[in-house]
């Protein structure tokens, strides 16, 4: 069996990916006595480093890389070796143009970026697993060797490939799934504007048309491209569990929602050893910290609750926004340490040292264009001792509050042409309902739709339009056994091939939400309506109103204006031993604080209104104890009630009673007992 934690790696990882190809081998030098100095544990290497590894076809050079991993290995760092299969040597794409991949309107790719990959190509595919086989081999039982990490980002900055290629790959991935042609036909509802196929042979991938084509076709080959790249990175960790049994393999993710929408994490988390992610702030005028907190939830969520690995962040600016802020002085070790106690084993970067040429010369990096001499190397090293310091919280588990449902499949159907309303949005219910539970200081775990939830006092699902049967069963056990339920608007509409459920809306959550929708009635932009509740409250909504029709279910809250003024807004329906909540509208940030308080009451989850907001506070447990993590957001000192008193682990003082977290410092206290 694959170990599932880097091997030889006794503290957390910190260090970044590393590319010393670009530099002269006397920076090496350099490079492993500053790692030295600022406590750097592991390094990532040879990513991009396809065509230093094998110049020309089949003849190799591996000196430098010898060279590298072996000084690595004298100075104590640990080596995440990769396979540098998501960057094709120029001579592989002379040779065979066919591996670049095509865009749905038919023109293809060039060489001279990176990912430039279409992944069904048989060349590709044979020149990627004998690079692999290749550095298996020599390295796979190198001292240094902590793990594998596969390709790059799977599924960025290319999601799809539409060439004759997949098309008959394509073709052989449908014959596999539905069996007949016939049933393809019936998945995708043929029969609509006459798309009937005869045999396997017509069907083409989702190429450009003159208007929109069929959603059911779309969405599978959604599934068919993602199922396509795990292919391949499962050919590849095959052959790395072969030739070096026992080593961890893994391919670094992207799971925040707005960095990759092509990948089904849920799928990928399966087949790797260690889950590892990627996280880069984005700045859309959104509060980072509190995407980033979602994007380490999920990261967890995918890995089933089990400890994970940053593996790349920022240590300041990236490149590639429009604008690139700096980070402030001492938001690199919040977010740092945000990921850790979200589960995360430690913090690394892209990257060690900044690049003076190529495309990400302006990104940040751990050892910056000034050197040494600057703000971020001193952050760097600081950071660096704080995360030695909390070696403890190895192998701990994040405690969590809250399930919130998600799927990247539902997401990837709502987000189809032609739908009700362009502006209903899944992923920013997704994010909105977990801003709120946030700021509730609830710590949120995802989970699959089909997933066990009975250890969850209160599940949410913010959108979720492709609702299998068996998803609407799982749900209606977990209210029927006594769990509170949140569901918003447009959820429960079709089944996995896009084909809306028999009956009224919401086809598998009728029962379980005791209503039905008539119809749907999205608002144009601009348009608020208000709604009313007990005792006159009155809350806010805008993008969506619908005729909700009560069968069984209580009116909380009514439209008080708006295209459906008199009727429900807002449902509360109690089945078995448990309540379901319905919301039609598209709630504001207000709103979704109160009925998320409603429901946290029906729930019986205690309120947390002694912690300040924006000061994030999480726990990790364990074998090796409890730790609790306060993340101070703020520009202003503030104080965590303990609840046990404890080692704060940064400062190694004493805690109890009120702990006093600086503005924007973290503390981290081993709880007594
Ligand atoms: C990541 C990628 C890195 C680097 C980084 C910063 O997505 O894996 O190679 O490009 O972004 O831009």
């Amino acid at each position: 069996m694959p170990e599932t934690t880097p091997r030889g790696l006794t503290r957390l990882a910190f260090g970044g990916d590393y590319n010393p190809e670009q530099w002269p081998e006397s920076v090496w030098q350099e490079d492993v006595r500053l790692m030295r100095e600022a406590g750097v544990t592991m390094v990532s290497v040879g990513i991009f480093s396809w065509a230093l590894l094998e110049p020309a076809p089949g003849e190799y050079d591996f000196g430098w890389l010898d060279r590298i991993i072996g000084l690595l290995h004298d100075n104590g760092v640990r080596v995440d070796l990769a396979t540098p299969t998501v960057a094709p040597p120029a001579w592989f794409y002379r040779e065979h143009p066919g591996a670049l991949p095509v865009t749905a309107d038919g023109v293809r790719y060039e060489f001279g970026s990176r990912a430039a990959i279409c992944h069904s190509n048989a060349d590709y595919r044979a020149a990627a697993a004998n690079i692999t086989t290749e550095l298996a081999e020599r390295y796979g039982d190198h001292p240094a060797l902590a793990m594998w990490h596969v390709h790059n980002e799977y599924g960025v900055p290319v999601s799809a490939c539409y060439c004759d290629s997949c098309a008959a790959h394509f073709r052989r991935w449908l014959a596999t799934t539905y069996g007949t042609v016939d049933a393809v036909n019936d998945a995708w509802g043929t029969a609509f504007w006459g798309q009937r196929y005869a045999d396997f042979g017509q069907i083409n991938p989702p190429r450009l048309t003159p208007t929109v084509g069929n959603p059911g076709q779309a969405l599978d080959y959604r599934r068919f491209a993602d199922a396509t790249m795990r292919e391949n990175f499962v050919a590849e960790r095959d052959i790395l569990h072969r030739l070096a049994p026992g080593v961890p393999v893994t391919t670094n993710f992207m799971t925040a929602l707005s960095q990759c929408d092509s990948v089904d994490y849920w799928a990928w988390g399966r087949e790797v050893d260690i889950v590892t992610n990627d996280h880069y702030l984005i700045t859309d005028g959104r509060r980072t910290h509190v995407n980033l907190a979602m994007a380490a939830d999920l990261t967890r969520s995918v890995a089933g609750g089990a400890p994970w690995i940053l593996l790349e962040h920022s240590t300041s600016g990236v490149n590639w926004q429009p604008h690139n802020p700096a980070k402030a002085p001492g938001q690199m070790a919040r977010n740092s340490l945000a990921h850790v106690a979200r589960g995360s084993e430690g913090a690394m970067f892209f990257q060690w040292r900044q690049s003076r040429r190529g495309a990400e010369k302006f990104h940040s990096a751990m050892v910056p264009h000034g050197g040494t001499d600057t703000r971020v190397w001193r952050e760097v090293v600081e950071l660096g001792a704080g995360l030695d310091s909390l070696s403890a919280v190895r192998g701990t588990r994040t405690e969590a509050d809250v399930a919130v449902l998600w799927d990247w499949q539902s997401w990837w159907a709502q987000n189809l042409a032609w739908r009700p309303s362009e502006d209903a949005d899944p992923r920013e219910r997704a994010d909105a309902f977990h801003e709120a539970l946030y700021d509730r200081h609830l710590t949120v775990d995802f989970a699959h739709p089909e997933a066990d939830l009975c250890a969850y006092p209160l599940v949410v699902v913010p959108a979720l339009y492709l609702m299998t049967k068996a998803a609407g069963d799982n749900l209606r056990a977990y209210v029927e056994n006594g769990g509170t339920l949140v569901v918003s608007y447009f959820s429960g509409i079709v089944d996995e091939h896009d084909a809306v459920h028999e009956g009224a809306y919401p086809g598998p959550l009728r029962e379980v939400l005791g209503l039905s929708v008539e119809e749907f009635s999205p608002l144009l932009p601009g348009r608020n309506v208000r709604v009313t509740g007990p005792e006159g409250a009155e809350l806010g909504g805008d993008v969506w109103t619908e005729f909700v029709v009560p069968r069984g279910a209580e009116t909380v809250w009514r439209y008080a204006d708006g295209p459906i003024a008199g009727h429900p807004a807002i449902t509360r329906h109690r089945l078995g031993e448990g309540i379901a909540w319905y919301v039609s509208t598209r709630l504001g940030r207000e709103g979704l604080d109160v009925l998320l308080g409603r429901a946290a009451e029906d729930a019986r989850l205690a309120p947390r209104a002694d912690l300040p907001h924006d000061v994030e506070v999480v726990v990790r447990s364990g074998e090796s104890g409890r730790f609790l993590f306060a993340v101070n957001h703020t520009g202003a000192d503030a104080k965590v009630p303990l609840d046990t008193p404890g080692t704060e682990l940064l400062t190694g003082e004493p805690a109890a009673g009120r702990l006093a977290v600086p503005a924007g410092a973290v503390r981290v206290v081993r709880l007594d007992g």
